[in-house]
């Protein structure tokens, strides 16, 4: 039995750039930037299902064990796209924001992220997340130490603390669950993205590289989710017979 629910929340870990350019002979670069065209396609498409949050993987913790070459090159095409899509970001009505360690990133892309986000704040659409020099274990500590500091002041008690409360200390307490995570170019691992949020997200890995990903892929994982039953544990409803 389909019960075509659909998801409200879409998380993307975005992976494939690289293998996309050297399948072709061309420079890491390259697949980064036609990377960033797939996120452009992703978002209209999303804004315009009237989805309520897409969160997309970027840049996490992790990445920046590549070459300096790749980083830097990666953080300026990241203060260009923070620049270049604020047209569109404000015609499909998307709220627009970050998450992760924001502070760590370097001062031009942060002066960009914060007129993007500003910008956008009285958006009513999509709310797109963008995760940038994110770890979710990175996160997590953050949320404990300060959670921690909180009960020894005495601001909040122990019998306080509930899995709900938890969210409150994570990079953005508004921020749903996700439904539908995807993930692209064949890999079957979470690479430290969304570990306490992605409990029960329904997950979906697709071979297609990120620069090669576009709308029909993404109906695809929609039609997938939407026939997926959710049990959170418990057990399946009986259809009546
Ligand atoms: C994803 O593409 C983008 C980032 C992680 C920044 P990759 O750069 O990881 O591409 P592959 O995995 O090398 O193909
Ligand atoms: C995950 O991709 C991070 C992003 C998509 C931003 P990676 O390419 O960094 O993941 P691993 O190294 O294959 O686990
Ligand atoms: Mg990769």
């Amino acid at each position: 039995m389909e019960d075509h629910h659909q998801p409200v929340h879409i998380a993307i870990i975005m992976d494939g750039n690289g293998r996309w350019a050297s399948d072709r002979g061309l420079p890491r670069v390259q697949g980064h930037e036609r990377g960033a065209e797939s996120v452009r396609e992703v978002t209209r498409d999303c804004a315009r299902r009237g989805l309520g949050h897409l969160t997309l993987y970027a840049f996490s913790s992790e990445n920046w064990r590549r070459p300096r070459e790749e980083t830097e090159m990666l953080m300026g095409l990241l203060e260009h796209y923070l620049v270049s899509e604020r047209k569109e970001i404000m015609e499909n009505q998307v709220q627009f924001s970050g998450i992760g360690r924001l502070n760590e990133l370097p001062e031009r892309v942060q002066k960009e992220l914060n007129k993007t986000t500003e910008m956008s704040r009285s958006n009513t659409g999509l709310h797109l997340r963008l995760a940038l020099n994110y770890g979710s274990r990175g996160e997590i500590r953050d949320a404990v130490v300060r959670l921690a500091r909180q009960l020894s002041e005495g601001k909040l008690q122990e019998d306080d603390v509930t899995e709900e409360s938890v969210r409150d200390f994570l990079y953005d307490p508004g921020m749903p669950d996700p439904d539908l995570l995807i993930r692209t170019a064949g890999e079957y691992r979470l690479s430290n993205f969304l570990l306490w949020q992605a409990s029960y997200a329904e997950i979906w890995v697709t071979p297609t590289l990120w620069p090669d990903f576009g709308k029909e892929d993404l109906d695809e994982a929609i039609r997938a989710y939407s026939s997926r039953e959710r049990r959170y544990g418990g057990i399946a409803p009986r259809s009546s017979p």
